[in-house]
């Protein structure tokens, strides 16, 4: 037993906000035991910080998944922001309440189905031609350092290429999208300032009216292969699928895709590098890459939270009275070390078989970017090696406790070794 881990036993009767402690270092450089012993609590635990459950067990989980019994939407929720009347409603209120792609189940699953086209493996492919020169030029520019940090010279920047070109935003907005893609989630973070969140709030109706622009020159002349185009053509279609359903829908890519491929980077890199034996096998083709990369996310256990809902009204679940618009949030990676699911879950190991396979979540809300996802992160980590096949970790990196959703580096520092 580690020496943690013994700590942690010895807290086996206290609050459990004692024994669970995701922002604070010990967690940042081994959260295994504190998710381990949050696990053994009980399938759903009261954790009094977030003023939240926590929905421990893989079953549940996918049951929750599944059946979709408890609400996505935000609103629901017992401190959700309060909603102004409709008649003052800024562009950003418009999209996430009014053509909220999280409110109704069956709104929900329209949408995906209308939107599918966008995801094909056609407008993928074409999205990875056009951000291909960008991530070539990005590392290729480093080629005559000694050592750089891979956060601030690689991982930041991908986030935006990949939102920008796959929209196909001119580059005259790019300085204005900018703050928009990387702190879009700052609009309704309640842990931040009423400033620092209407900030937010102002960028995002700017990005909107950009957006607009963008849409309507497209509708001009749509381009082959092109997700914008694809979505406009659904828009022409489908009655039910119009202008801000496109807007909120890129909206929520924003969201949910500027983060976790900024994380994703960084633990791909961190990985590898500490087991430089499996880079070749990882990075085989982009089929063994899609494995590995699963494999990076469960051997990394970075995560602090994990995905939110809300009690649609006051129920009884997993033995516990939950109360209408408690949240609940599903915490899938409580799992990834745990010796009873992994078997020798402590050894990385890119050829691990995944069944099922739920990094990318399960059922209606299955990550929509999530082959997108992939075949970028497979795109940069090809070209970082292929560029740099002596690199190397310069130390290990110190852990950032900024982040509120997942563990991350202050900075990834790695030597080039070009001249070796
Ligand atoms: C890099 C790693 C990524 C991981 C591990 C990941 C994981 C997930 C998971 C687990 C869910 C389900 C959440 C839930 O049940 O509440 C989800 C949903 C979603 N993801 Fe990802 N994601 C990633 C990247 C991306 C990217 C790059 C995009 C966009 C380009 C994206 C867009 C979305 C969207 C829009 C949803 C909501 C889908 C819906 O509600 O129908 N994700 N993701």
């Amino acid at each position: 037993m580690t020496q943690e881990a013994q700590v942690l036993s010895s807290l086996k009767d206290a609050p459990i906000e004692q024994v669970f402690r995701p922002n604070s270092l010990d967690y940042s450089v081994n959260p295994v035991p504190q998710c381990l012993a949050l696990a053994e609590r009980g399938r759903l635990v009261w954790f009094p910080p977030w003023q939240a459950w926590i929905m421990t067990r893989m079953d549940d989980i996918m049951d929750c998944w599944k059946r979709e019994y408890l609400s996505s939407d935000l609103y629901d929720w017992q401190y959700a922001p309060e909603v102004p009347p409709k008649e003052e409603w800024s562009n950003f209120e418009t999209a996430m309440i009014g053509h909220s792609l999280l409110a109704d189940p069956t709104h929900h699953r329209l949408i995906r189905k209308i939107a599918s086209p966008a995801f094909s493996r056609n407008v993928v492919d074409e999205i990875q031609r056009r951000i291909e020169p960008d991530i070539k030029k990005l590392i290729a520019n480093l080629k005559d350092r000694e050592s750089f940090d891979f956060i601030e010279e690689i991982a930041q920047h991908i986030p935006f290429i990949s939102i920008t070109r796959m929209v196909g935003v001119p580059e005259q907005y790019w300085e204005e999208m900018k703050p928009v893609i990387m702190k879009f989630t700052e609009a309704w973070n309640p842990t931040l300032t009423p400033e620092r969140r209407e900030a937010a709030r102002q960028a995002s109706s700017r990005a909107i009216d950009i957006l607009k622009l963008v849409m309507a020159e497209r509708r001009d002349q749509p381009l082959e292969n092109d997700f914008l185009s694809v979505l406009l053509e659904a828009e022409k279609k489908h009655e039910d699928f119009e202008e801000w359903d496109v807007i909120t829908l890129i909206l929520a890519l924003i969201g949910a895709g500027a983060d976790t491929t900024l994380v994703g980077q960084q633990w791909t890199a961190y990985s590898l590098l500490k087991h430089k034996d499996q880079i070749d096998t990882a990075l085989s083709s982009l089929k063994a890459f899609r494995n590995a990369f699963s494999e990076i996310m469960r051997w990394s256990c970075k995560s602090k939270m994990g995905f939110a809902r809300y009690a649609p009204e006051d129920m009884e679940l997993l033995g516990q009275q939950v109360k209408k618009g408690q949240m609940i949030l599903l915490m899938p990676h409580l799992k990834d070390r745990d010796p009873d699911y992994y078997e020798d879950p402590d050894t990385f190991n890119v050829e691990r078989v995944f069944d099922p396979d739920v990094l990318f979540g399960y059922g209606p809300r299955f990550c929509i970017g999530a082959s997108l996802a992939k075949s970028q992160l497979y795109l940069t980590m090809t070209e970082l090696f292929k560029q740099f096949p002596n690199l190397e970790l310069d130390g290990e990196p110190e852990r950032s406790l900024e982040d509120h959703n997942a563990v991350t580096f202050k900075k990834l520092m790695l030597k080039t070794n070009n001249n070796r």
